[in-house]
């Protein structure tokens, strides 16, 4: 197979970007906004070994879960992947992206436990409560932008039909207030202007908290914070300054408080959280409370058991299962986050849990070390997976169940083959937190073998 090369693919299934897969000769070709069931004219743009890329020319049969996509920026800003497939199918789709992964990286035969069906996000708009938009100097004005997929081509972004309303609605005033005070964005080609992006937090409440990432420091910038927090929803405004251009973090080493409150309070269930511009939050504040109640559920708590959360962030998951455990620990690398995670167990009065402040590949095997025993042990990693060095100090630890909170189909099937030596896996719930995109949220059950 060759560039340019041009036939008709039956599209079999859905990549883990959305893309439509077929096979050619047992090769899998990737053509982006294809659906499985579909049939469609296709050019090879590139060939890599074993894969081979491809772009449709026509749809030779059109699936009947195709729609057409609600946001005029789709397929340009590289944020959804999936909004052309109805959420049903998509519901389906990400249920068999898990079995997939399963199937690929693993000798597990996924019909030996179950699998429930996807539970869906009652919001499959307007869900995210968190932005961070770079800030692009055009020749109308300035703008906030996202990135075209793989690439460092800004796309003015006036409203996101994933992000909250409020949180739009904060974006255009910022840059209207920006404007108004000559304040510009930073351009790298000149060095002039100085603020690189904006990033808003809120919750259900419609508060939110701003944060001005800035290229270097400006004694002006707090004028700029006390324009914007006259914005009746903006509750404080941070800068951080980062003047890494090279990497793509967007928040500087630290974050200074310029203006208003420290944080604001998101409730999930019956738990309240600070949320700060730098700790980790789930982005969908309403379907988080749908995944957390399925660990609970999962977790089997008789308010007998100790519970470790580990990589537990601000305690979100720790704090939820307090009441029904007997003590909950949690381990987070973050110091900012493990801080918040103690003054969100005070602030909720829950005195049965204690958070601590380390790598947890390194406190798990510390603390089995000292003796410490847990009934349940919940991890919820990064994308990244489990390390070898925690799986490893987990079947050590014979603890008698694990709960896996995954957001990666990929890294959870390959840590499931090692913990299946021991572990028998009784259940996956696949849940959607990020409606019109193809990121598949996982809650596992897995129980020690006799
Ligand atoms: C997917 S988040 C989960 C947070 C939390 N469970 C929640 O629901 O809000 C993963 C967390 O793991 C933390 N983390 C990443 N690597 C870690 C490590 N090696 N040890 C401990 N925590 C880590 C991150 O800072 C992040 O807060």
């Amino acid at each position: 197979m060759k560039d340019n090369d041009r036939f008709i693919l039956d599209i079999k299934r859905l990549g883990i970007n959305g893309e439509g897969i077929g096979f050619y000769n047992r090769m899998a070709i990737f053509v982006p906004n294809a659906i499985p069931g579909e049939g469609h004219d296709i050019e090879i743009t590139s060939v890599k070994g074993n894969m081979a890329f491809g772009k449709s020319l026509e749809i030779k049969n059109i699936s009947k879960d195709r729609k057409v996509p609600e946001c005029p920026y789709y397929g340009n800003c590289g944020g959804c992947n999936t909004m052309h497939i109805s959420y049903e199918k998509m519901l389906e789709e990400k249920r068999n992206l898990l079995i997939e992964a399963i199937n690929r990286y693993t000798k597990i035969n996924p019909k030996k436990f179950e699998i429930f069906q996807t539970i869906g996000s009652a919001n499959q708009f307007n869900y995210r409560n968190r932005s961070q938009l770079q800030v692009r100097k055009y020749e109308d004005g300035l703008h906030v932008c996202m990135l075209k997929e793989n690439s460092n081509i800004t796309v003015p972004i006036n409203d996101c039909l994933v992000q909250k309303n409020i949180i739009n609605d904060i974006n255009e005033k910022i840059i209207e207030i920006m404007e108004k005070m000559g304040f510009d964005a930073y351009n790298h080609k000149n060095k002039n202007g100085n603020i690189r992006y904006i990033t808003i937090r809120a919750n259900k409440k419609n508060e939110a908290l701003v944060c001005l990432v800035c290229y270097k420091k400006n004694d002006n910038i707090k004028n700029l914070a006390i324009e914007i927090n006259k914005i009746p929803e903006v509750k404080g405004v941070y800068e951080s300054i980062n003047s890494n251009i090279k990497e793509n973090t967007i928040l500087g080493e630290t974050i200074n408080h310029l203006v208003g409150e420290e944080y604001i309070i998101e409730e999930i269930g019956k738990i309240k959280y600070q949320i700060y511009p730098n700790t980790f939050f789930q982005l969908n504040s309403e379907q988080a409370e749908e995944l957390f109640n399925r660990v609970l559920k999962v977790c089997k708590l008789s308010r007998k058991e100790t519970v470790l959360d580990a990589y537990c962030g601000v305690g979100a998951i720790g704090l939820f299962l307090a009441k029904m455990s007997k003590e909950v620990i949690g381990i987070e690398n973050n110091k900012d986050s493990i801080e918040c995670a103690n003054k969100n167990a005070q602030l909720n009065k829950i005195n049965n849990a204690s958070f601590y402040h380390g790598d947890a590949s390194i406190l798990l095997p510390k603390m089995l070390n000292e003796g410490k025993q847990f009934d349940v042990i919940v991890v919820d990693p990064p994308r990244t997976g489990l390390s070898d060095k925690f799986m490893k100090a987990l079947l050590e630890s014979n603890v008698k169940r694990i709960v896996y909170v995954s957001c990666n189909p990929s890294t959870l099937a390959k840590n499931l083959e090692v913990l299946s030596s021991k572990y028998n896996i009784n259940s996956i719930t696949p849940l959607d937190l990020f409606p019109q995109t193809s990121n598949v949220e996982c809650v596992c059950q897995l129980v020690l073998k006799n």
